[in-house]
């Protein structure tokens, strides 16, 4: 097969291509603009592999979106490419508006030119995959629910209403328009090659940095994280074996309360890395409360069961053992971590943690 990513140069589209050209014999097309997020040295593992390609492509720019269709002649699209950060579409919701909607509109109507195009039997195993967000469900807030797929849309932010979007417009094309789509909702993830303004890698960096430790609100919000491994093994399960027009909840059964997370990190560093900036007593010294996220949602929770059910995947990874891997990650990979603070980071950094 050949598959075009999009995003494939981001938190999970890397551990996407990653395991695409470690496990199969696929051919990836990687179409990324590099915004802040996006990072080649992610992929430095598969860089040199002869059935991968990049192509710096901003999704919203249809003619190269064409050009890219008929050259590499894609199998299916798997689309992960957007902004993702829920505090930057607050401080700046623009780009969430062009990538999110605009750029997977681009993508959609690229997509169904290209495959109006093919012989029926290409058309009838093409799948346009869009990846999406528990996000989408809005909040669980005081009670002991979980996301199903069939929970109505509530989007809080304006990240998750530009992911709601996206979502409608997808299922639009298959409906009107017969576009074989799949898609999917996941939650939480983290673990190796986390951007740092998200809340796992950045209480790891500034706790090993001796910095504060933020923590929005009074910490009692649940998150349901989900190793990005084990994410990324679940939407090449659904690309490659589910039948069109379904859509997948992806969960990994962990809920956690956001300032138990903090903890739990301080308590790994403690054991994985003793030597503590000085005066530090312990990591745990630097939680520090700061004002709530405007219209943060305080419970996030999964029910994972159909795509147990329907393609047998479940998670590899406890919330435990992949926590402790991502720490060690963290430590082991100074250079990497180095990389990504750079400038445009740490003002980000200076306007959010004012
Ligand atoms: P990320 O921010 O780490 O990466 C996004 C990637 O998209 C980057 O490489 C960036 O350069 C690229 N990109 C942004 N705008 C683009 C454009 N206009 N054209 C081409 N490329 C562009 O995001 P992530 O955390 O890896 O999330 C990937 C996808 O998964 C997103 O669609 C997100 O909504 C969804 N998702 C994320 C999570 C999570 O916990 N991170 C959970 C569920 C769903
Ligand atoms: O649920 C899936 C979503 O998970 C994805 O769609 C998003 O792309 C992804 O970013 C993530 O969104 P969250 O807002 O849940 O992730 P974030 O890491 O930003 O925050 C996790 C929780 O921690 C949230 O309740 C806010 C809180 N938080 C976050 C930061 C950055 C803090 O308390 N302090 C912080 O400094």
């Amino acid at each position: 097969m050949n598959i075009l990513v999009t995003g494939g140069a981001g938190f999970i589209g890397s551990a996407v291509v990653r395991h695409i050209i470690q496990n199969t014999t696929h051919n990836v097309l990687n179409v990324d603009k590099l915004t802040y997020a996006g990072n080649l040295e992610s992929l430095a593992s598969v860089a040199d592999n002869e059935r991968y390609q990049f192509s710096q492509t901003d999704i919203c720019n249809r003619e190269q979106l064409d050009q890219l269709f008929q050259e590499f002649k894609p199998h299916a699209v798997m689309h992960l490419a957007a902004e993702s950060h829920v505090d930057r579409s607050i401080t700046g919701s623009k780009d969430f508006i062009e990538t999110n909607i605009i750029g997977t509109y681009q993508l959609l109507e690229a997509a169904r030119q290209y495959w109006g195009g093919l012989d029926s039997t290409a058309q009838n195993t093409f799948r346009f995959h869009h990846i999406s967000t528990d996000e989408v469900y809005g909040d669980l807030e005081g009670t002991d629910d979980l996301f199903l797929e069939t929970t109505p849309y509530a989007p809080s932010s304006p990240y998750s209403a530009s992911k709601a979007s996206s979502d409608h417009l997808v299922r639009a094309w298959h409906r009107t328009y017969g576009l074989p789509v799949v898609i999917t909702n996941c939650s939480n993830n983290y673990g190796p090659y986390h951007f740092p303004e998200k809340l796992i890698p950045l209480i790891i960096l500034n706790a090993l940095a001796g910095k504060p430790l933020p923590v929005y609100g009074n910490g009692e919000q649940i998150r349901d994280w989900l190793y990005v491994e084990d994410h990324a093994r679940a939407l090449y399960k659904v690309v490659t074996e589910a039948e069109v027009g379904e859509t997948y909840n992806i969960g990994g059964h962990n809920e956690q309360k956001n300032i138990d997370v903090v903890k739990e990190i301080c308590k790994l560093l403690e054991e994985l890395a003793p030597n503590k900036p000085e005066g530090l007593n312990q990591y745990q010294d630097l939680i520090t409360y700061v004002k709530d996220r405007p219209g943060h949602d305080l419970r996030y929770a999964i029910d994972a069961g159909k795509i147990e059910r329907d393609l047998g995947w479940t998670p590899n990874e406890s919330f435990e053992t992949g926590l402790r891997k991502t720490v060690q990650w963290y430590l082991e990979n100074t250079q990497w971590v180095e990389h990504v603070q750079s400038g445009a980071y740490q003002n980000w950094l200076q306007t959010q943690y004012k």
